[in-house]
């Protein structure tokens, strides 16, 4: 089970209303209590921060916002006395405008060395006005921006995040350094950004589709830039680093693909250990589905020996209690993922119960999205209010200074504080930290296989040995239990016995 520490919203402790390393490390207990297995911290290194961080300047060093270079060794050491592993994250397919490569490759011009670390190409039209594909950004508008001589250089995210050339030596050279550099530190593990991304085809072709569907595309096999299948000499190559600090250091993929079968490719034995698995994250609240998705995923994975991950938040994305529309079908579907078989991730916040905050006014908005779709997607930054620790009014608790908090909080999280939470057993953390303890002990729970048990349409029910069951109700009528069951947990109240619309239990044969 991995919680990921999205760190400037997590805990300030400089009172300047951003979160940093020395606030997550005060909060580490609330972690170990929560009962996790491992932190997977977002980008903490020197930034101008035009991403929250993925536009890393310097991967070698903390960013002075989050703290100083003796934060990250006293964050690992701390977390591993509290038995917690730590991973980190690292951004390959682009580096900051403001890394010294990218500075160097401005200088130096047209056809330099310096240039060839990144994808500077010359324009089309008469000028070279024009972009040389018609690649678009993630964050809306042109992948290519014309530098000041007149080339241009691409960026799948935003201008300021110029991708990385990975057909150059030298740049993997330095990424394999630089995980050496932080596996020497004790890090447990390394997060992939974009790890779909890295290769580009050479002959650069044009996509031609309109511009919803570049954004976007539905189907990305044979696509110029998204999961092309040279990556995974990169990823093996990255393993055996892995494998020169010991068995125990994992790296996880954040590879949006098309299909299990494309993301088993992955984490096969000689790749990545494991990949987020976004199928479950996308997937509506509907047992069909969400069977569907189990299904596959498992067969998938299984078919390569790797085990399955499930994530349902997490800082990109709209949080589920708001998808799914209702706190108790996010309570429900906790409970679905915490007993599927593999591993687990939680966003910050979730255990809270958190929503979306879709009201935040225009004027703070953070994610570079808002700007380069012309204000017309608003971006993250609703998944990334900086939490509630404790308190009746903003900022609960989050910072001791005076500084608002980089984003503002919402006035009725006085309810949702981790505090107010932390008495009541009928809360969801009450419901995180109960079911959290019962996988840890439950010999059935983590690693291993389901087995589907008859239910009627739109309820799901497994079982996993030894003696452990499953049901999740997705329909509109209550489910009544088999009668040799005893509930172990239950996302909420039962009604008369039954399983209630959105409700999900934990049972033991008894
Ligand atoms: C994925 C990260 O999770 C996201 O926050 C970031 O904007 C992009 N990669 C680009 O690095």
């Amino acid at each position: 089970m991995v919680y990921e520490v999205y760190v400037r919203s997590f805990a300030d402790s400089n009172g300047d209303g951003t979160g940093d390393l020395a606030g997550l490390r005060s909060r580490l207990g609330y972690l170990a209590e929560l009962g996790i297995d491992a932190v997977w911290t977002t980008p903490w290194y020197r930034s101008p921060m035009v991403d929250g961080g993925y536009d890393v300047e310097d991967h070698r060093e903390a960013d002075p916002l989050f703290g100083s270079d003796h934060d990250v060794p006293e964050l690992v050491a701390e977390a591993h006395r509290l038995g917690l592993r730590v991973l980190i994250d690292v951004v390959p397919n682009h580096t900051s405008d403001r890394h010294r490569w990218f500075r160097a490759a401005l200088a130096a011009g047209p056809g330099s060395p310096e240039r060839a670390r990144y994808h500077f190409r010359p324009g089309r039209g008469r000028g070279g006005e024009l972009p040389p594909t018609d690649w678009r950004s993630v964050f809306g508008g042109p992948a290519w921006t014309r530098a000041a001589d007149g080339e241009w250089f691409l960026h799948l995210f935003a201008p300021e995040q110029p991708d990385l050339n990975w057909d150059h030596p030298e740049v993997r050279a330095e990424f394999e350094d630089l995980l050496r550099f932080w596996f020497a530190r004790g890090v447990d593990g390394v997060r992939i950004d974009v790890a779909h991304g890295l290769l580009k085809d050479p002959a650069f072709p044009d996509l031609g589709a309109d511009e919803e569907e570049i954004a976007q595309p539905p189907d990305r096999s044979g696509h110029p830039h998204w999961d092309l299948d040279g990556v995974h000499d990169i990823y093996r190559a990255w393993r055996k680093v892995a494998g020169e600090f010991g068995p125990d250091r994992v790296f996880v993929a954040e590879a949006w693909v098309d299909r299990p079968d494309r993301l088993a490719r992955y984490v096969r034995p000689d790749e990545l250990h494991t990949a987020f698995n976004f199928d479950f994250l996308r997937c509506d609240w509907d047992a069909a589905a969400l069977r569907e998705v189990i299904d596959r995923t498992l067969e998938a994975l299984g078919a390569v020996g790797a085990p399955a991950t499930w994530v349902l938040s997490n800082h990109d994305v709209v949080r589920h209690v708001t998808r799914f529309g209702d706190p108790r079908r996010a309570r429900a579907a906790a409970l679905l993922m915490l007993a599927l078989p593999g591993g687990a991730y939680l966003y910050q916040g979730e255990e809270l119960g958190l929503e979306e905050v879709e009201d935040l006014p225009e004027e703070v908005l953070a994610d570079p999205t808002w700007e380069r779709s012309g204000h017309t997607r608003r971006g993250r930054d609703g998944c990334r209010v900086p939490l509630p620790w404790s308190g009746s009014a903003p900022p609960f608790g989050f910072t001791a200074g005076d500084a608002p908090t980089w984003l503002p909080q919402p006035a009725h999280w006085a309810e949702l504080t981790a505090e107010a939470q932390a008495a009541d057993p009928g809360s969801m953390l009450g419901l995180y930290r109960a079911a959290l303890a019962t996988r840890r002990e439950h010999p059935a729970l983590g690693d291993g296989t389901l087995t589907w048990r008859p239910a009627p349409d739109g309820v799901l029910s497994f079982t996993r040995e030894p003696g452990f069951g499953c049901v999740v109700n997705l329909s509109a009528e209550p489910y009544e239990l088999p009668g040799d069951v005893r509930v172990l947990l239950a996302s909420g109240p039962l009604d008369d016995g039954r399983v209630p619309p959105d409700g999900a239990v934990w049972l033991a044969r008894s």
